[in-house]
């Protein structure tokens, strides 16, 4: 069933103070093994521009990164320059992956005083840095496993990206595939774990349960997982988290897990205002989806009524449909963007509905299911 219970946050939120106001998402780091072709992968592959570096040539001598853009969402890609780091260690451990969530927020000291009263785990103390385009307040909490939410003030502050950075001039920029700005980050956590996260992110950072559902919803023959949605006061930031759930055989949260050695960032869900056109060029530039089978579209329409695009080119390109009180949404999903099955994307665009594509996940989980048949880790 695709009918599922939302509440739109603001309400809760009208007679409390949000001790934690979030503006938005201000970065995604993630610690690879090649920043510099990582860069050209996502650039190639997924349309975002070059917009800043930091490295050996700006005095940086243990980690270069590499910052790229898209309308409102920035990636930035680090790797070690020695061996020895824990840069290294974590690259390592996960492979490619998610470290930094980055917050953009007012008061990066504020941010951090009232979730470390809250229980949150310091990981950086607030410390100003600066250069001659001003100066950003940043401090920092762990979540789970060893990711981290960076809490970045940056209202004095006028350069390309953080003190220390400078543009990155690149005479190679492919188009943009329209992806606008990150709709939702999934967090896997390990097994009973998923309260525990709820509860950090209700009671220590402020947020709100959007939607649950259970295994009953989302299983499949094989493999089952449980999730629950936190969203933000404003509702600019929504963490679905994820636990496994016992099933007859592995499923692909306990192989994330597994793979990223624990808890990390499993997706990033990224807004469009047209998949068919943003789908057809990732497509034509190399991205692999994950497939339905042709009969998931034999009974579509049945399912979530009527809409607006054409059913061809959504059979075509493998879209997905959903639809709950408020609207219906189409969403895809990439095959994971490194060699472990571990992190990936989600495109998503929303017609309506402010869910999360629940009536989706038993062809999605089944066509999961067949690549881990192939990775042998089913
Ligand atoms: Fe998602």
């Amino acid at each position: 069933m695709a009918t599922q219970t939302t509440q739109a946050p603001e309400k809760i939120f009208k007679n409390a103070e949000d001790f934690l106001p979030l503006n938005g998402t201000d970065y995604v780091e993630l610690y690879v093994s090649n920043a510099l072709q990582a860069a050209h992968y996502y650039k190639t592959a997924f349309g975002f521009k070059s917009l800043a570096y930091r490295g050996l040539e700006t005095g940086e001598k243990d980690y270069a990164s590499y910052v790229l853009q898209q309308d409102k969402i920035r990636l930035v890609l680090t790797s070690p320059l020695r061996k020895g780091t824990d840069i290294g260690r974590h690259i390592d451990e996960k492979g490619d992956g998610i470290k930094v969530v980055a917050l953009w927020v007012e008061d990066a000291d504020k941010a951090f005083h009232e979730t470390v009263k809250r229980g949150a785990e310091p990981f950086l103390e607030p410390e100003i840095i600066k250069d001659e385009d001003g100066e950003i307040v940043r401090s920092g909490i762990y979540t789970y496993g060893e990711t981290v939410h960076l809490f970045i003030e940056r209202k004095n502050y006028k350069g390309v990206f953080l003190p220390g950075f400078k543009k990155w001039e690149s005479t190679y920029n492919p188009k943009p595939v329209g992806f606008k700005f990150i709709d939702h980050m999934v967090g896997n956590v390990g097994w009973n774990e998923m309260n525990k996260w709820v509860k950090f992110y209700a009671e220590t950072m402020g947020f709100t349960q959007l939607v649950s559902f259970d295994d009953n919803d989302i299983s499949t023959e094989y493999t089952a997982l449980m999730s629950k949605v936190m969203s933000n006061g404003n509702g600019r930031i929504k963490f679905p988290i994820n636990e496994p759930a016992e099933g007859a055989r592995k499923s692909q949260v306990e192989e994330f897990l597994d793979f990223y050695n624990g808890a990390g960032v499993q997706h990033l869900a990224i807004a469009t205002d047209n998949i068919i056109e943003t789908v057809t060029t990732l497509r034509e530039r190399g991205v692999e989806f994950l497939r339905v089978p042709a009969t998931y579209y034999e009974e579509l329409l049945d399912r979530v009524g009527e809409i607006d695009e054409d059913l061809t080119p959504l059979k075509e390109l493998g879209i997905l449909v959903d639809r709950d009180d408020e609207g219906y949404l189409l969403q895809i999903f990439t095959k994971p963007l490194e060699p472990r099955p571990t992190m990936f994307f989600e495109i998503i665009q929303r017609k309506g509905a402010k869910s999360f594509g629940k009536g989706n996940f038993k062809a999605l989980f089944e066509a999961i299911e067949r690549e881990q048949e192939a990775r042998g880790t089913l």
